[in-house]
């Protein structure tokens, strides 16, 4: 027992400077690159999210948001014809969780002869550990992996509504608060089925990763309507777009791969609206200083993405005994999955930046410098059509 008391001590004492050692990092980032305006945006949420842990300590967190409600008197339907299209597009293609999913299909996540994800893809299977589980255990890892994906993406969809419902309030068009209020619907059926295929099918759920709490957070607190449009229908939208539609691909499930197939079609639309709305706005609207300002937050995002989600909650669940957190840190970027999920996820992202104006001549370098950009810069969201979001990694 005082060996417990003594180990709960020491671990509570240090945990603040654990936090700190990844606070530490993205703060120092941000102030070598002289981004202090951004490090104001991005310290609060830090220091919530990754001190305090304010997304694991209770059932509820509360975000303090601050924007201006916009009404608009002439309900000029049609001013931009693109994005009323998406709101007829999106009236017609509203699914429903209960009846439009075969939730009778069975689905065993513990599936030893058919596992539910390759080995190919499990970050762990190349290590000489892996091989000295046992196949059960293997298993076990291959389903908390797979919920833990799926958690985030649950979390992050969580984000999306509560973004999705200030951008109704605050956007000056009324096409977008007309698309909006359907990507609201769209974004409850999403929390809806994940939700249920977490608890139903893998019976397990994580919590929310500390930097994508940081990341929402910051969103949700700045007051401005294109800035909170920014991250989450292009970053955080393009970041969900591109992990599912790799996952739809590397699973074998053909539940979640139905399910997939449903949510990317919403969000295809989702991302679509985005940069229609911010390219009129940042072309129209906005000052190069300001216009400056948005693109090194997009870049921050970025990196953020590019570096920071690297399943610390299955490191500290599986591996915490086995390698330090640099070591799982490096082994878990050079992964394939996280290979597929960056090269998903930025093939989306990068184009829809350039498309809305924010990859200039100035910011292109930096993007090149940390591998974000591609000689073939891909089709952007008004571009692709439904087929073009489907990945092919196998
Ligand atoms: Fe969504
Ligand atoms: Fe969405």
């Amino acid at each position: 027992m005082a060996t417990d008391t003594a180990q709960s001590i020491f671990g509570a004492s240090m945990a603040p400077f654990k936090s700190l050692q990844e606070t530490v990092p993205i703060a120092m980032d941000m102030v070598k690159r002289g981004k202090f305006k951004l490090l104001k945006t991005f310290l609060g949420p830090a220091y919530d999210g990754l001190v305090l842990k304010k997304g694991k300590q209770s059932k509820q967190s509360f975000m303090h948001a601050d924007h201006d409600i916009c009404y608009d008197w002439t309900y000029a339907k049609g001013r931009n014809p693109q994005i009323d299209r998406l709101y007829e597009a999106g009236k017609a293609a509203q699914w429903n969780v209960s009846t439009d999913i075969d939730w009778t299909k069975e689905v065993n996540p513990l599936d030893i002869a058919r596992p539910i994800i390759p080995d190919k893809f499990c970050p762990a299977a190349p290590h000489p550990m892996w091989n000295k589980l046992t196949p059960h255990e293997q298993a076990v890892e291959r389903q908390s992996l797979l919920a833990w994906l799926l958690s985030q993406l649950l979390h992050g969809e969580q984000g999306a509504l509560f973004a999705t419902s200030q951008v109704v309030q605050s956007i000056p068009i009324l096409d977008g608060k007309l698309f909006g209020a359907s990507q609201i619907g769209d974004e409850a059926r999403h929390v809806e089925v994940f939700h249920r295929y977490l608890a139903e099918k893998l019976e397990k759920r994580y919590e929310i990763n500390d930097n994508l709490f940081v990341l929402i957070e910051a969103i949700m607190q700045d007051s401005r309507w294109d800035v909170k449009f920014l991250g989450m229908q292009i970053m955080i939208e393009g970041f969900g777009l591109g992990a599912f539609r790799a996952i739809r691909e590397i699973v074998n499930e053909p539940l979640l791969e139905d399910i997939m197939l449903y949510v990317i079609a919403d969000e295809a639309r989702h991302v679509h609206y985005g940069v229609l709305a911010l390219q009129e706005f940042y072309s129209k609207e906005l000052s190069e200083k300001e216009l400056a300002e948005r693109e090194d937050l997009a870049f921050e995002i970025c990196l953020l993405l590019q570096k920071r989600f690297l399943a610390h909650e299955i490191y500290e669940e599986f591996y915490g005994q086995k390698m330090t957190l640099s070591q799982w840190d490096q082994f878990a970027y050079d992964s394939y999955l996280m290979q597929i999920f960056r090269d998903s996820m930025f093939d989306l992202i990068i184009p829809n930046l350039k498309q809305i104006g924010l990859l200039s001549p100035r910011i292109e370098p930096l993007y090149r410098s940390h591998g974000l950009l591609r000689n073939d810069l891909g089709k952007s969201a008004p571009d692709m059509k439904n087929e073009d979001y489907l990945l092919k990694v196998r």
